[in-house]
């Protein structure tokens, strides 16, 4: 005979149900890496620039949830883009749980999968805070040996008349901005790597910077579906469960990806990961 449930047992039931489905719709949606484009208008770029194509992977968090197949995939996904350039924006390994520099070694996958990618204007990397929160030093000395240049607090103007500047993280760098836009030609057309797009506070007033490219948020990771609200918010509230494309000033955009991984939990609501694909364009 089937037991009579009461409603306090009803209701616990539903709960808990409702609980699993969301966790597991949640965990799905973590794998369903997606490709995203943007065309990116800025005024007064030159000619040579125009159609420029910028390949962003960020968020990695290697150690955690995140597999080697899963950042093998994200990998070839830009490659199959064949950009002129790829941006690297940090979080390479998770020190959520464990701030350990042990965890570099367990995530050290992540670097082996960063190796083959290939650009021919070159690889540029910054640091987020989960690198700094295990050990940012061997997360250096793990990017320096692959074909990257690691970008901290610096720039480097290219032939074209680009510069590439990138500058540490924010909350655990230090990242400073200003000291990195010293160290290229004013008249180049700049693009920053910030893994946290904050550093547009730093930038105020600034009209060299054309373009700020970012992670760190994971676009909330956890959003509310149809209000697109994030109650998880790493960084100010202006940028709360934020993703794709803001713009900053009239001369300035910044473009946040989601990222690949997860942190804390391996759920992704409303909010599913990517790498994407920047163009350049003139407005
Ligand atoms: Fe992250």
């Amino acid at each position: 005979m089937i037991p009579k449930l009461t409603r306090r047992a009803w209701i616990r039931a539903l709960l808990f149900s409702g609980i699993a489905i969301t966790g597991g719709v949640g965990y799905v949606s973590s794998k369903k890496l997606e490709r995203v484009h943007a065309d990116i208008p800025l005024v007064d770029l030159p000619k040579e620039l125009d159609g420029l194509k910028v390949g962003v992977l960020s968020d990695f968090h290697a150690g955690a949830f995140t597999t080697k197949e899963e950042i093998d995939r994200a990998v070839r996904m830009v490659r199959e883009e064949s950009p002129d350039l790829i941006a690297l924006l940090g979080d390479y390994v998770d020190g959520a749980y464990s701030h350990s520099p042990k965890n570099v070694e367990k995530g050290s996958y992540v670097f082996d999968a960063l190796g083959s990618l290939k650009g021919p204007l070159g690889t540029y990397a910054v640091l987020g805070n989960h690198d700094h929160w295990t050990d940012a030093d061997l997360v250096r000395e793990k990017l320096s040996m692959l074909p990257v240049v690691i970008l901290d607090n610096q720039g480097l103007a290219l032939d074209n008349g680009l510069a590439v500047v990138g500058v540490d993280d924010y909350w655990e760098g230090p990242s400073d901005a200003l000291r990195a836009l010293r160290t290229i030609k004013p008249e180049s057309v700049v693009v920053m790597l910030s893994h946290n797009p904050d550093v547009n506070i730093q930038l105020r007033g600034d009209r060299l910077v054309r373009l700020v490219i970012s992670g760190h948020t994971h676009g909330g990771q956890i959003r509310v579906p149809f209000i697109n609200w994030a109650p998880w918010v790493p960084c100010s509230m202006k940028y709360r469960g934020c993703s794709g494309l803001i713009k900053e000033t009239d001369r300035r955009w910044t473009f946040i990806t989601k990222g690949i991984g997860t942190f804390f939990v391996p759920i992704r609501l409303a909010c599913p990961p990517d790498v994407a694909i920047l163009r350049l364009r003139r407005a």
